[in-house]
């Protein structure tokens, strides 16, 4: 398990090599049928063919029709691969990667919710290293390669993945979920089209907007790493969920709601590009691997319960996003508990639970083990976990 002071050193030397990374910010369009203006903006970039990356649930609701309409009209070539399961796996990379070789594609339109979006970044890494399997590219900085350019499409509002260095595969094998990490995987142009995400059922809604929630909430309370820009950016993407998630979730035909938990997602997802995620993931990522949990759900049952687990150490950053709420409380201590407690009441109204009855016992020590490798040292989290501090939230998740 980890050691703290080598985590917070390691951390410091982080901060400073964060600095000189320079995190870029896509370029996006926007807007209410902006989808369709894509295919002309891929051709002024001298990309020939496109492999559009999507999911089999989204071809079969013909969500990217109107897409490929605007590709077919504008005379992109295009190929399709959609053979990604949630959680997407190494197998499905490697089965996407043969398809843009098969091709010849040289560019990726990465369209759906965090699975294809990430499954499209990591056949995008492949592509980049050929003699690298994606096992050996997760981890920090092991990709260092321009990739052929991507452009992100979310239809979800949740993962802000059109946004971040990150995409999280599992190794179809062993079940363990893990991150790609890498500047050069950042998506160089996305499209936040709130159109897309109106057909989102109302429990996806919930789940993936919390996800968002969880990335602001974990790297606004990371902090160490964090800039003006990102405490920034995961303020204003916890006030917006706050006044639009339950919007959405209730009205999915709203549209403002739509286009304001689109942007939040993006703001949250730049937040923790630089911030960091922190346990809520890591152990989340494992449920995920191990039992298939789908990543918002994880995310929306253990973000209370972690952040009131670290105590203390994260009242004062609570309170401030209690405060870009609007939320009352006397002390930093009892802002941060409103801040919870809000947390936990959204929660409920939109019908999520409050644990999990999936995690096996004989697991429990692998859980501990994948989710400390994952955290630390890497996430700047508030207080460094012990193995006793995980089973303390695997028994809180699996009790409540
Ligand atoms: N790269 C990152 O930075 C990052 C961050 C967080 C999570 N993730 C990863 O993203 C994945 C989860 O992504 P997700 O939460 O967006 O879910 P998802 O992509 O797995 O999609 C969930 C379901 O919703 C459906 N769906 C998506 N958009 C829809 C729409 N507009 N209408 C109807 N149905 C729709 C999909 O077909 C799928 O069945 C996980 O693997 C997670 O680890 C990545
Ligand atoms: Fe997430």
């Amino acid at each position: 398990m980890a050691n703290k002071a080598y985590c917070r050193i390691f951390q410091g030397v982080m901060k400073i090599g964060n600095y000189f990374m320079g995190y870029r910010t896509p370029e996006y369009i926007e807007g209410p049928g902006s989808i369709r203006s894509l295919p002309a903006q891929i051709l002024e970039k001298g990309v020939r063919k496109v492999l559009l990356v999507t999911d089999g649930g989204l071809v079969n609701i013909g969500l990217p029709n109107g897409l490929i309409e605007a590709m077919k009209e504008a005379g992109l070539d295009y190929a399709v691969f959609s053979d990604i399961q949630p959680n997407p796996t190494d197998e499905n990379v490697e089965a996407g990667l043969k398809v843009f070789h098969d091709e010849s594609c040289d560019g990726i339109i990465a369209f759906g919710g965090g699975s294809p979006m990430d499954c499209a970044k990591a056949i995008a890494a492949r592509h980049a290293r050929p003699r690298k399997s994606v096992a050996q590219l997760q981890g920090i900085l092991k990709v260092m390669k321009k990739i052929v350019p991507v452009w992100a499409v979310p239809t979800t509002a949740g993962t802000g993945s059109e946004t971040t260095v990150a995409a999280v595969i599992t190794e179809a094998k062993t079940h363990h979920k893990a991150s790609i990490n890498d500047p050069s995987i950042l998506p160089k142009y996305a499209v936040l089209d709130p159109e897309l995400t109106m057909g989102l059922p109302p429990f996806t809604t919930a789940t993936t907007g919390m996800d968002a929630l969880c990335h602001a909430v974990e790297a606004y309370t990371n902090h160490t790493y964090n800039t003006k820009e990102e405490d920034w950016r995961a303020k204003e993407a916890v006030r917006l969920i706050h006044e639009y998630l339950y919007k959405a979730y209730e009205n999915g035909s709203d549209l403002e709601a739509r286009q304001q938990m689109q942007l939040a997602a993006f703001h949250a997802g730049r937040a923790f590009t630089r911030g960091c995620v922190g346990y809520v993931h890591a152990v989340g990522h494992t449920l995920g691997g191990l039992y298939g949990v789908a990543h918002g759900l994880a995310m929306s049952v253990i973000l209370p319960h972690v952040m009131r687990q670290f105590g203390p150490a994260v009242y004062g950053r609570l309170a401030d996003l209690a405060d870009v709420c609007g939320m009352a409380g006397a002390s930093d201590a009892e802002k941060a508990e409103n801040f919870i407690s809000w947390m936990e009441e959204l929660k409920v109204k939109m019908g999520i639970p409050a644990g999990f009855d999936c995690i096996q016992d004989a697991d429990r020590e692998q859980i501990c083990r994948w989710a400390d490798a994952e955290a630390n040292p890497l996430y700047p989290v508030p207080v460094i976990w012990q193995r006793e501090d995980f089973m303390k939230l695997l028994d809180t998740l699996s009790k409540a």
